[in-house]
């Protein structure tokens, strides 16, 4: 039989409806895939003795940032690195102060729950565990179903990965008051941040490395202090520590602003406890030629990239006890 109008219609329309259907399938899992990362970045159960959930040093209110110069692990392990704010973590390629060969954020995460250097959650050789655990809870059960149907809910460690890596996707932070100014066509509101922004673009050349618009290039770079104690040169190495490279030695890459005024300490150890600190530690020839002044100014200007509305969006924070979903 040769297909007529009638059949090119039906065979149309019946596509169109298997589109919609599939994308609204997608749809439902992405959503559940979201809703138990959520709930997975907020459980204890992936640190080995219970005390310590991705959200124990990546808190909402700091912007997924912690407060401290470093955090030790459940086991007591001292902690190396600052925690680093999570705002846009999504639109990184290059994840956590200097590495740049992980794949994404599934495969990052496997770092805070069994790595050993420095042991954050613990789980090295315990990874069977957390399937194990999460199984027995209903509420888990039905969000795996949901959000993985292609792998029949399989609880692996394989599949915690993937909903902690859609949680933080969706970690998204755009809506400062130098996004709204910008979005209404506006200057900065006070004359300080607004002068601190012409130095932040121009000048000081800040926006080389943190541009525009996560604030971060996404690279890395070498502007460590020379005179370095020998403390911190035993200890981290940044970028050559993955790479072998001694080219590569004491590079970190550009951590993002946005959000900073909320997350201090600052640097990759956590050495400069105010922002200002942090600008004056760049080893950088620009930056030496500011005056206080103007690093008052520029300090102004990134308190605009503060964003209320993600430290305080009820979809990020901790997930009710029940399971509503
Ligand atoms: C003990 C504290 C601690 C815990 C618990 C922890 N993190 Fe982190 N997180 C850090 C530190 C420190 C870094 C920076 C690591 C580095 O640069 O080597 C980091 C980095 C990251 C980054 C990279 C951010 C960026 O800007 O590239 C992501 C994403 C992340 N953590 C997600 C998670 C998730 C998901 C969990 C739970 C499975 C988790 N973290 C648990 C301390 C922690
Ligand atoms: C050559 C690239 C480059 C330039 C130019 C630059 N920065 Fe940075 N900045 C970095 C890197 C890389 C780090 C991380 C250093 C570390 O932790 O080892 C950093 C760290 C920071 C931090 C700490 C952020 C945090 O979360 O710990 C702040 C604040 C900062 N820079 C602000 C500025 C300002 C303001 C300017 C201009 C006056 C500037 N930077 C110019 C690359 C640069």
């Amino acid at each position: 039989m040769k297909p007529n109008f009638k059949h090119i219609v039906l065979m149309t329309v019946c596509m169109a409806e298997l589109y919609a259907q599939s994308l609204q399938d997608n749809n439902t899992s992405l959503k559940a895939k979201i809703e138990l990362g959520r709930r997975l970045f907020y459980d204890a159960d992936l640190s080995i003795n219970g005390t310590m959930s991705c959200a124990t040093c990546h808190e909402q209110k700091n912007a997924f940032s912690d407060g401290n110069q470093v955090h030790p692990g459940a086991l007591g392990d001292p902690g190396i690195r600052n925690v680093p704010s999570l705002s846009n973590v999504g639109k990184f390629k290059n994840l956590t102060w200097a590495h740049n060969t992980l794949s994404g954020l599934a495969e990052q995460s496997l770092t805070p729950i069994r790595g050993t250097k420095p042991i954050e959650m613990g789980m090295h050789g315990y990874e069977e565990e957390i399937p194990k655990r999460l199984s027995q809870n209903a509420c888990y059960q039905k969000l795996f179903a949901l959000a993985f149907p292609e792998q029949n809910g399989t609880i692996s460690l394989d599949t915690v990965t993937l909903a902690l890596e859609s949680f933080e996707r969706i970690l998204i932070s755009d809506n400062s008051t130098y996004d709204k100014s910008k979005k209404e066509n506006k200057p900065l509101p006070s004359k300080e941040a607004l002068e601190g922004e012409t130095l932040f673009f121009g000048t000081a050349q800040c926006s080389t490395c943190h541009s525009t618009p996560l604030f971060s290039d996404d690279v890395f770079h070498q502007v460590q202090p020379l005179n370095k104690t020998a403390a911190t040169l035993l200890t981290d190495y940044g970028l050559s520590d993955v790479t072998g490279k001694s080219s590569d030695k004491n590079i970190f890459r550009t951590p993002s602003l946005r959000n900073a005024a909320l997350t201090s300490p600052y640097w990759h150890d956590g050495s400069a406890p105010t922002l200002k600190n942090a600008i004056l530690k760049h080893n950088l020839a620009t930056i030496k030629t500011l005056s206080s002044k103007d690093i008052d100014k520029i300090n102004a200007f990134i308190h605009t990239l503060s964003d209320y509305s993600f430290t305080t969006n009820p979809k990020f924070s901790k997930p009710d006890k029940d399971c509503t979903y």
